[in-house]
């Protein structure tokens, strides 16, 4: 396909995003159905978010993922969200629509689906979740969807946690959750939705959470292995990145944006050549 005069732009705004494979995962998924389209990374400054969305209508701009640390600002800058991206105050994905700037969040989905196609069941399960971002938001509510037992929330900044088990409560008043995660628990999950790791150098919690967890999840997919998903393997656990959370999360985007079918085997290939 040739970029000409027609070509409509798409991207990914973050800071930083050098590290994304959205743009090759997209750009294939546009070329494969024919759609006149490319994905393009931009790396926005804290106090430039503001300018983004006017740059973007100015080009006009037709969709974007928002990615760390932007997923929660972003919101004031829309024009209209979804109700899951309302409730949950969390934006990933934006089209440019009639309706003007339209934001949708599809994390949440998107891990659930990247883990049950693992063969994992949720139901009845206790997890450990690090972080309480607008990632954590949308994974922690999905969760609680699924029916998980316990929600443990573990934070840098505990009044962020204790926001995220508020609004959790509000809306699952049956289901056991709590800012206090207790090294007395067998978790069945521990699931890394902070951004710590991607340095390749840091682990987002103390080894004895590791050890008390079954499964460990990493949401972070570039370094493919993490330090606390290199800690896990030498501890024989079983553990998963976040490259299926992309993939899941990313078809979830494409079809908002097209309107068709995502093209899962051509997005999953090129994530696997990366
Ligand atoms: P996203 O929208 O992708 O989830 P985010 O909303 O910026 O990104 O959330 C990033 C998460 O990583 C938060 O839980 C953040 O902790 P705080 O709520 O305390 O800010 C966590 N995080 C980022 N850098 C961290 C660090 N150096 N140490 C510990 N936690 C960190």
């Amino acid at each position: 396909m040739l970029i000409n005069g027609n070509t409509q732009i798409y991207g990914i705004i973050g800071h930083p995003v050098s590290h994304s494979f959205s743009p090759a995962m997209h750009t294939a998924a546009f070329q494969f159905i024919k759609k006149n389209a490319v994905y393009l990374p931009f790396d926005i400054p804290d106090e430039k978010l503001k300018e983004v969305i006017s740059s973007f209508s100015l080009l006009n701009v037709q969709g974007f993922n928002v990615t760390v640390p932007y997923k929660e600002r972003i919101i004031p800058y829309l024009d209209i969200i979804s109700p899951e991206a309302e409730k949950l105050q969390s934006v990933n994905t934006v089209i440019n629509s009639c309706e003007g700037w339209k934001g949708y969040s599809t994390d949440g989905l998107g891990f659930v689906r990247s883990i049950k196609e693992k063969g994992a069941v949720f139901k009845g399960k206790k997890v450990l979740l690090l972080g309480a971002g607008g990632s954590a938001k949308a994974i922690a509510l999905a969760l609680a969807e699924e029916k998980v037992s316990v929600i443990h929330i573990k934070n840098r900044s505990t009044e962020k946690a204790y926001k995220l088990i508020e609004l959790l409560r509000l809306l699952h008043p049956e289901q056991n959750f709590s800012g206090s995660p207790s090294l007395s628990i067998k978790y069945d999950f521990l699931i890394n939705c902070t951004s710590v790791g991607m340095d390749g150098k840091s682990c987002p919690v103390e080894e004895e959470f590791i050890d008390i967890s079954a499964f460990i999840i990493d949401i972070i997919y570039n370094p493919s292995k993490t330090p606390l998903l290199k800690l896990a393997e030498t501890k024989r656990k079983p553990f998963l990145n976040g490259l299926s959370m992309l993939l899941y999360q990313g078809i979830l985007a494409f079809e908002i944006w097209s309107k068709q079918e995502a093209p899962i085997e051509v997005m999953k290939k090129i994530l696997d050549k990366m």
